[in-house]
């Protein structure tokens, strides 16, 4: 395949929806934490050169991983928002990434993320002119609310993805778009969000259920739930 694939993980969030004392990826999952998992994952995937993972100014947690002595994984300080430490991450990987080369995001709070899913993510994306993105297709349906708190809109299910991540790119389209964006004092929530912007349509990969974010308290019973059945589904 061609192009090298470097993966940013964002790990520079507070986690305040957790409510818990240490920020979400760093609570034990399963008898490791968060972030091993998700890292883990990652490492798997032997077309994967460098992590480049974007931790907090103040975070002395991360360093203390074993995973964080891995050669592959490397570290940086993240930012304010979610976009502004991918967009460092990004940075940090310029002496090494060049414009053609992939760059897979992926949310350090998504431990449950499948190799087969990993593996057509990469696939579609090196095929796709505008890089692709793991997603749910939503199954109940979607209502838009207004201001006061009532309906405003029902939109066609149909069409109603939710984006999850990892999500892929060239590199250079990237950087692009995340700059783009910073310039025009926009807050993109993912990386597709900033290429759209560009006028670029990312590929919508449909993914397993089980790569659930981990954001509220009762999630980690959750993916503890799906890591278990991976298990037992692979046999171990
Ligand atoms: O808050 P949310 O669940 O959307 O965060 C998604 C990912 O982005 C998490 O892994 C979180 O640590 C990361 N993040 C970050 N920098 C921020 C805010 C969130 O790297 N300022």
């Amino acid at each position: 395949m061609s192009g090298r694939l470097f993966a940013i993980v964002p790990a520079a969030g507070k986690g305040a929806r957790m409510g818990a004392a240490l920020p979400k990826q760093y609570l034990s999952l399963a008898g490791r934490t968060v972030a091993e998992h998700t890292l883990a994952r990652l490492l798997s995937y032997a077309r994967i050169q460098r992590v480049m993972v974007a931790v907090a100014a103040d975070d002395p947690y991360f360093v203390r991983l074993p995973v964080a002595a891995d050669p592959r994984v490397h570290t940086c300080t993240g930012g304010a928002e979610r976009a502004d430490s991918v967009w460092l991450a990004l940075s940090a990987l310029a002496g090494e990434a060049q414009d053609d080369d992939f760059v897979l995001v992926h949310d350090m709070a998504r431990p449950c993320v499948r190799l087969s899913d990993l593996a057509r993510l990469s696939a579609a994306a090196t095929a796709a002119d505008a890089g692709a993105l793991l997603a749910h297709r939503a199954t109940d349906t979607v209502k838009r609310a207004g201001d006061d708190g009532r309906v405003a809109a029902t939109l066609d299910r149909a069409q109603v993805w939710l984006a999850a991540t990892p999500q892929m790119f060239r590199c250079g389209l990237l950087r692009e778009a995340l700059t783009a964006a910073r310039r025009d004092g926009v807050t993109v929530t993912d990386e597709a969000q900033a290429v759209e912007r560009l006028g670029r349509q990312p590929l919508l990969v449909e993914c397993a259920r089980d790569n659930i974010k981990i954001t509220r308290p009762e999630d980690l019973a959750l993916a503890a739930f799906w890591l278990r059945r991976q298990q037992e589904e692979a046999g171990t």
